[in-house]
């Protein structure tokens, strides 16, 4: 199978997404992990930032490429001369918006098909914000991120 577009917001990237980028990479020829501006979320680290961790994050992988995007993700899927997206289901609770962004996605872009996979289940209770909240307060992050991660939490956060 050719390239798949892993895309999100990755404020910041947890172990929970590096385990699904390690599997779409077994089963995809090159993973395409896309950082979305995604100003709405008023995201803690900067595009560049995020870019830049999740660079760092899976760089013991040969066939992950990672860009920031900020138009339309069925427009940046056909751009990439792709036309697969891949995302992440941790619980049924991300079901519903995760069935929602695919249909609209299959509206815009109907050649397009969404994939998903399911992180290792000790993973599947971490998300982006409880990450930034425990680190905000101080907590103990390195369990779930990679070191630069945590690293740059703490940074931000005024720890180091
Ligand atoms: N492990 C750990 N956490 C995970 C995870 C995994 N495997 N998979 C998802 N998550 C978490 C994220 O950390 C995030 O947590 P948070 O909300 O607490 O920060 C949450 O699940 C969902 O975030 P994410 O996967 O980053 O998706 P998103 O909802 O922020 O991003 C986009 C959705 C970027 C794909 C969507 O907004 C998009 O396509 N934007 C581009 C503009 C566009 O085309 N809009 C129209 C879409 S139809």
């Amino acid at each position: 199978m050719p390239t798949v577009i892993y895309p999100g917001t990755f404020d910041p990237i947890t172990n929970g997404h590096t385990d699904l980028i390690e599997r779409a990479g077994k089963l995809f020829d090159q993973v395409v992990v896309a950082v979305a501006y995604s100003p709405k979320k008023q995201p803690l680290l900067s595009l560049e930032e995020r870019v830049e961790l999740v660079e760092q994050a899976t760089s013991h992988l040969d066939n992950v490429r990672v860009t920031g995007f900020s138009n339309l993700l069925a427009e940046f899927v056909r751009d990439q001369g792709a036309s697969v997206i891949l995302r992440g289901l941790r619980a049924v609770s991300d079901f519903e918006y995760e069935f929602q962004l695919a249909d609209m996605n299959r509206h815009l872009a109907p050649e397009v098909e969404s994939v998903f996979l399911t992180p290792a289940n000790h993973l599947s209770y971490i998300s982006s914000t409880l990450i930034r909240e425990i680190a905000s307060l101080g907590g103990d992050v390195s369990e779930f991120v990679a070191p630069v991660v945590a690293e740059a939490l703490n940074r931000k956060f005024g720890r180091s």
